[in-house]
């Protein structure tokens, strides 16, 4: 008999962007494609992690995250959120946000079942829609500003989706999106009966005068918020793969399930390592975003110079730059 893969797959490619990756090392190129750092992780979480491996942790942790983990990860996103985050039921460890986004989409969608996404998106969100047996519907985000048409957004809740993806601050565009704007997505989800899934891993690279704002801490939005976290970006350890859902406790009993089926847990010793990180004081914050803003003014000053056009971005640490003037079909010719 022929044997045939699941069809799913047919949706979506490998990652282009771990794709780049892989060319970029077999050239020796400078590698601007995928989102991490190019510089170590602060010394002091280095030696938290030297001391966690010498410590009893080389077993299981609890699956949905190590108890003191979770507590220093509701106390830091409490104090930056402004809600109180219940280390017991409002969270979920996971092996990074991409894991976290995959647990989210499960959590809420049945097969047949719809998810908007802005587009330009981070790619591993059609993916993962499709794995949730869910279909995405993409709604534009408009250049130069990435602003959406209010009515492009109405006609995709018409649709009636399980739920909405908000990149926030977004890769790869950039933008963060303002208060009035995620009131404005809050409502019509409400009216839809639709989840929002906010993914925040770059919560913390703002460019002022930008600010960033939880959806989850609007006022109605908790409870059909699942908020998408990450320790990568934030304290520069996309190895380490810690993330988080954070979201109501109904939710929440959903999505331990969901991740204990398909990771059981991220990696016990850095749960307990990185304890160090999230109890940095709000310093380390304001460090992070002066070196981030340093970087995206040396960066973008490159580009005027080459003369290539691009938006600068009001936060994440992606620069998208206009090749239309090149004459090629698309981006990857
Ligand atoms: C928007 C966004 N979400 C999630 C991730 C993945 O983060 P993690 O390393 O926590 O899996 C990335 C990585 O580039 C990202 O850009």
């Amino acid at each position: 008999m022929p044997f045939a893969t699941a069809q799913r797959l047919a949706g979506f490619t490998e990652s282009i962007i771990r794709e780049m990756t892989r060319v970029a090392n077999r050239y020796g190129a400078i590698n601007l494609s995928q989102g991490f750092p190019d510089f170590d992780p602060p010394l002091e979480l280095r030696k938290a992690a030297e001391r966690a491996l010498q410590g009893p942790y080389h077993q299981y942790a609890i699956t949905w995250g190590q108890p003191e983990f979770r507590e220093a990860l509701a106390a830091k996103q409490s104090r930056f959120m402004g809600v109180p985050v219940d280390p017991d039921q409002h969270l979920v460890v996971t092996c990074g946000g991409t894991e976290a986004m995959l647990v989210a989409l499960m959590t809420v969608c049945n097969p047949g079942d719809s998810v908007i996404i802005f587009s330009p998106f981070y790619e591993n969100y059609g993916a993962d829609t499709i794995l949730a047996g869910a279909r995405p519907i993409y709604v534009p985000l408009r250049p130069p500003q990435f602003d959406f048409d209010p009515e492009a957004l109405q006609a995709a809740f018409a649709q009636r989706p399980k739920a909405i993806v908000v990149c926030n601050p977004s890769n790869p565009s950039g933008k963060v999106f303002t208060e009035s704007e995620l009131r404005f997505i809050g409502e019509l989800a409400e009216q839809a009966g639709a989840f929002i899934i906010t993914d925040e891993v770059y919560e913390h690279i703002v460019y002022p005068p930008h600010r960033h704002t939880y959806a989850a801490a609007l006022p109605g939005l908790f409870n059909r918020t699942l908020t998408v976290g990450s320790l990568s970006k934030t304290y520069a350890i996309t190895g380490w793969r810690l993330g988080f859902v954070l979201a109501a406790p109904e939710i929440i009993s959903g999505a331990r399930k969901v991740h204990d089926f398909l990771t059981v847990g991220a990696a016990h010793p850095l749960q307990v390592a990185a304890v160090t990180a999230l109890r940095f004081d709000q310093s380390y914050y304001d460090q992070l975003a002066r070196d981030y803003t340093a970087r995206r003014e040396l960066f973008i000053g490159y580009l005027q110079k080459a003369g290539l056009s691009f938006v600068e971005p009001q936060g994440a640490y992606y620069v998208l730059v206009d090749i239309s003037e090149f004459g090629q079909p698309d981006d990857t010719q």
